[in-house]
């Protein structure tokens, strides 16, 4: 995170602390509850909203030799990405070209030199996706264009030690076009020298927007976190900025007051705060101390989503494990909490099949949770862009 940027965001923190303020809206606002659960809304979103955004599926770390490969699911796409011979990093739907089986089993694996073999009837693909053997070609398969029935590439890039992808097999633009502004914040933060340390996902029965939403105000804090009182520095207390599509969350902690002591080129607020970046749509990076979280909501209908995680950490420090456990472990704790009134609040807008409660059409944001209508200003805004395309 750029140094001038870090000292700025100080300043404006102290100047809310001297004034007893924080960030703020100038009215509240409402929203109707449809987005959280309309089945013609989440198909509008996955096809013009998640079809061209890169989503992170993991951090180059994992990924230090030829044929070592992490395979997952994308809003119902299986897919497989693998380092080459070459070094390069490529993605591929997981699916065999002869009759759809998934190939790579889910998960991570290190050294696939062999490439993939299908569990089905055998066939078998090269690291590069080309399809290189067909048991009993010859009686069965005799004319078919072997050429032609590679597996299927999905577009895929390595940025800021990421691997990102998008579900599409052209890519109709760069991560650093999708990012814009945040590319440069994260280019200083050096995250390709971080160390893998751990991924994980958890199946959740909320819309994704409610999900995104948890992650961008503090106001929540003080009563579904109570743990958190020990170094938060006040749960009314956030920064919170739109930079283009996406928006940033600052939540200081106690010893952001430490900067008061320093030249204002000098004041950093890396050590003093959990920054909290919405990559658009649906990913937050967390940018913490001396480790990172990235938290991926992948929608899986229109009440649920699965959300991944992976964590990388400052490279010098992988050797505390039992720390990280323990740091790892409370975010995580935290993340459950939130989950759990998440699922309680999908279930008040209702779910498929069930009958509506009348008089219960819209949801409030606050003047003090206006991070969440940033957000949905930018859903809005690239629903609205493709209809009109
Ligand atoms: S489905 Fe893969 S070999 Fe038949
Ligand atoms: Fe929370």
């Amino acid at each position: 995170m750029l140094e001038q940027i870090q000292a700025e965001l100080v300043d404006r923190l102290l100047r809310h602390i001297d004034d007893g303020t924080t960030d703020i809206a100038h009215e509240t606002v409402e929203w109707s509850i449809d987005a959280y659960r309309d089945a013609d809304i989440h198909q509008r979103e996955l096809d013009t909203i998640f079809r061209h955004s890169p989503v992170i599926v993991a951090h180059v770390g994992q990924l230090q030799s030829p044929g070592d490969y992490v395979a997952d699911d994308v809003y119902g796409i299986p897919y497989l990405v693998v380092r080459q011979a070459s070094g390069e990093i490529r993605g591929f739907v997981n699916l065999c070209r002869h009759r759809g089986t998934r190939l790579a089993d889910v998960g991570s694996r290190k050294a696939v030199a062999e490439g993939f073999t299908c569990p089905w009837h055998g066939w078998r693909y090269g690291l590069s996706g080309d399809l290189c053997g067909i048991p009993d070609q010859q009686r069965g398969f005799p004319d078919i264009d072997t050429e032609n029935r590679g597996l299927l590439p999905l577009y895929t890039e390595v940025r800021h030690g990421f691997v990102w992808l998008t579900p599409e097999s052209v890519g109709t633009r760069t991560v650093a076009d999708h990012l814009g502004p945040l590319d440069h914040e994260f280019a200083a933060v050096g995250m390709e020298n971080y160390t893998f340390y751990e991924q994980s996902r958890a199946a959740t029965r909320f819309n994704w927007k409610l999900g995104i939403e948890a992650f961008l105000e503090t106001y929540h804090f003080r009563w579904l976190h109570p743990a958190m009182k020990k170094y938060v520095f006040a749960p009314d207390l956030s920064l919170v900025d739109r930079l283009g599509d996406h928006v940033r969350l600052v939540a200081p902690k106690k010893s952001v007051l430490d900067n008061r002591a320093l030249q204002q080129q000098d004041r950093r607020i890396r050590e003093h705060a959990t920054i909290a970046y919405v990559i658009f749509p649906s990913t937050v990076l967390f940018l913490e101390k001396r480790h990172i979280t990235v938290m991926s909501m992948r929608p899986a209908g229109p009440e649920s989503c699965d959300v991944h995680f992976l964590h990388i950490v400052e490279e010098d420090t992988l050797g505390r494990r039992a720390y990280w456990d323990d740091n790892i472990g409370k975010f995580m704790e935290a993340a459950a909490e939130d989950f759990g009134v998440l699922e309680l609040a999908q279930d008040g807008m209702g779910r498929a099949g069930r009958m509506l409660i009348p008089g219960y059409e819209t949801v409030l944001f606050g003047r003090n949770e206006h991070g969440l209508r940033f957000f949905r200003d930018s859903v809005d805004a690239a629903l609205q862009a493709r209809i009109e395309t």
